[in-house]
């Protein structure tokens, strides 16, 4: 079980308005596609950040932050619907590329408490697995028991989903050939035990980033891995072509950084 995120800066141009890369969303459909037809056994889940879709809105009506007025729920509905938007053109390109993507709306399923998920629906995921289908999932809003409304990230599903789904590995494809030291180079390996090192090396994001920036997903993965030993996380470019093929063939030996326990 793999699961697959593709990063909104991957997807989509950070720094513009509803601005998607539509040759990079072929290509990389492209590539999963073969993969799939490689090892017709490989049970995938495809997830997809926001980038200039969602990031926009929910930044301008501070939606992560809680949903109180009628503006702000305004906001909130504003914010799915330009997820909706990306989502519909990514599970398009998938199934032009021959893949049986369903989406499957986050939003539809997860209850948070203060921003953290405590519920959400892993049964129809898995239904769609064992149907032989490709669910795909996004950041999306999400109802909250304390701040009314937030914004879950693309990670903060895959995370919620892992305990009942059990993913060997996470793939986090980005613009970016890993997570990088002062010097621009890729780090090859994180841990809980280098991060307080090399977290200085570690900036925000370009754009509007509303989740946050690598650092605090760095950090929410090193959460992820010590909360499920199996697991281990690749965060790697799907700039460069053939590696999001590559490393659903052969997660161990992608290139970009992994992160472990
Ligand atoms: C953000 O999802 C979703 C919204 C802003 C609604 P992510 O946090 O997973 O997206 P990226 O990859 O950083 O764009």
């Amino acid at each position: 079980m793999i699961f697959l995120k593709l990063g909104g800066s991957l997807i989509t141009d950070k720094t513009g308005v509803e601005a998607v890369r539509e040759d990079v969303l072929a290509r990389v459909a492209a590539e999963i596609a073969a993969a799939r037809r490689e090892n017709p056994g490989l049970r995938l889940v495809v997830g997809h950040g926001g980038g200039s879709f969602g990031h926009v809105a929910a930044a301008q009506y501070g939606t992560r932050q809680g949903v109180e007025t009628a503006e702000q729920w305004l906001g909130f509905a504003e914010v799915h619907a330009a997820m909706v938007r990306l989502n519909r053109l990514v599970t398009e390109a998938m199934l032009l590329a021959g893949i049986p993507a369903l989406s499957l709306q986050p939003s539809a399923s997860a209850l948070c408490k203060n921003g953290r998920i405590v519920a959400i629906a892993a049964q129809p995921v898995l239904a769609a697995l064992d149907a032989g289908l490709v669910p795909v999932i996004y950041g999306d809003v999400a109802f909250d028991a304390e701040i009314g409304g937030t914004i879950i990230s693309t990670e903060e599903v895959m995370m919620a989903l892992a305990d009942a789904l059990n993913p060997s590995w996470l793939l986090l494809a980005g613009e970016v050939p890993g997570v990088l030291d002062e010097a621009g180079c890729v780090i090859p390996m994180i841990t809980a035990d280098n991060f307080v090192d090399i977290q200085s090396a570690l900036g925000g994001s370009r754009g509007t980033d509303v989740t946050g920036g690598m650092t605090s997903k760095v950090k929410s993965m090193l959460a992820l891995v010590a909360q499920q030993p199996a697991l281990s996380i690749r965060i790697l470019s799907g700039l460069e072509a053939g590696l999001i093929g590559a490393a659903l063939g052969m997660p161990e030996s992608a290139g970009g950084t992994r992160i472990s326990q």
